[in-house]
């Protein structure tokens, strides 16, 4: 695996491999890396020809310093990982290299995906996203993009991106890898206790109980159950649970039988902010 850490080197290092007719994969990533990310990896691998996997701690998107501060970064781990999956190129910059002085400011019209939930949670964090994501785009060129089906507001918020600014990238979403008991795998996960993971079992649990009773209860009866369910484990503060539509993420009140949702999660346990998502159909 190439290990590149300057924006030159990468952009001579992928100029020469598309010459030579490479399709470019790329799997843009924080680190602290898991089997989720690698899923990612092995979609790329499975349909491009090239998979470039980029690790960095993005500032712009965090709204709170503190959650930047303890950010795990166990990157000799998330070398080896990679290598083990046959990355072929690892870009890691430092945070001068993506943000050199007199940057310029960046907005990006996200209508109200930029308004509701995570956006309106997390002031900024998609301003950031879709900055950094923009920035490794214009360097890697990729022709297709991976991403986890975990961050469902983020994949939306990128492909209104590339849809605004007539991006020439493909989306790739790869469905949420879980442990045995149905937590969705995130770098965050770290951060709890053996007693912390456990509790957050119910997330999924609760996910789970509005998939399968959507289409037989109340849309406000299924969720007060599902937040019962959450809000009952000590610990647990529930920021937003929510059926959706799977494009604007409205909240519905009423479930259409022909037509498919996402129910949309967040909670803090253990100072720590999970979310996580499920389709229903
Ligand atoms: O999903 C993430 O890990 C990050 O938001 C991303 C897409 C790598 C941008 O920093």
């Amino acid at each position: 695996m190439e290990i590149i850490v300057t924006s030159s080197a990468l952009a001579q290092h992928l100029a020469t491999l598309r010459q030579h007719g490479k399709k470019i994969g790329f799997v843009p990533t924080m680190g602290a890396l898991h089997e989720g990310h690698i899923s990612l990896i092995q979609e790329a691998k499975s349909i491009t020809d090239i998979v470039v996997c980029s690790i960095f701690v993005n500032p712009t998107q965090f709204n709170d310093p503190k959650d930047l501060e303890k950010y795990p970064r166990p990157i000799e781990r998330d070398k080896a990982l990679l290598i083990a999956a046959e990355c072929d190129v690892l870009f890691l910059p430092e945070v001068s290299v993506m943000y050199p002085e007199n940057d310029p400011h960046w907005e990006i019209d996200l209508g109200d995906l930029d308004k509701i939930w995570e956006g309106k949670h997390r002031p900024g964090h998609f301003q950031g996203v879709t900055q950094i994501v923009y920035k490794l785009f214009q360097l890697v060129k990729p022709d297709i993009a991976f991403f986890g089906q975990k961050d469902f507001q983020q994949v939306m918020v990128i492909q209104r991106m590339i849809d605004e600014m007539k991006l020439a990238v493909q989306l790739h979403i790869v469905p949420t890898l879980r442990d045995a008991n149905g937590l969705a795998l995130s770098s965050r996960n770290a951060r709890l206790s053996a007693r912390g993971i456990e509790k957050a079992y119910t997330l999924s649990k609760a996910l789970r109980y509005i998939e399968q009773h959507a289409h037989e209860k109340e849309v406000h009866t299924v969720i007060e159950e599902a937040r019962l369910m959450i809000e009952n484990v000590t610990g647990f503060e529930l920021e937003y649970l929510a059926i959706c539509e799977t494009h604007s993420l409205e909240p519905i009140t009423k479930v259409d039988d022909e037509k498919e949702y996402v129910v949309l999660v967040a909670a803090w346990l253990e100072g720590v902010r999970l979310i996580d998502n499920m389709l229903v159909h």
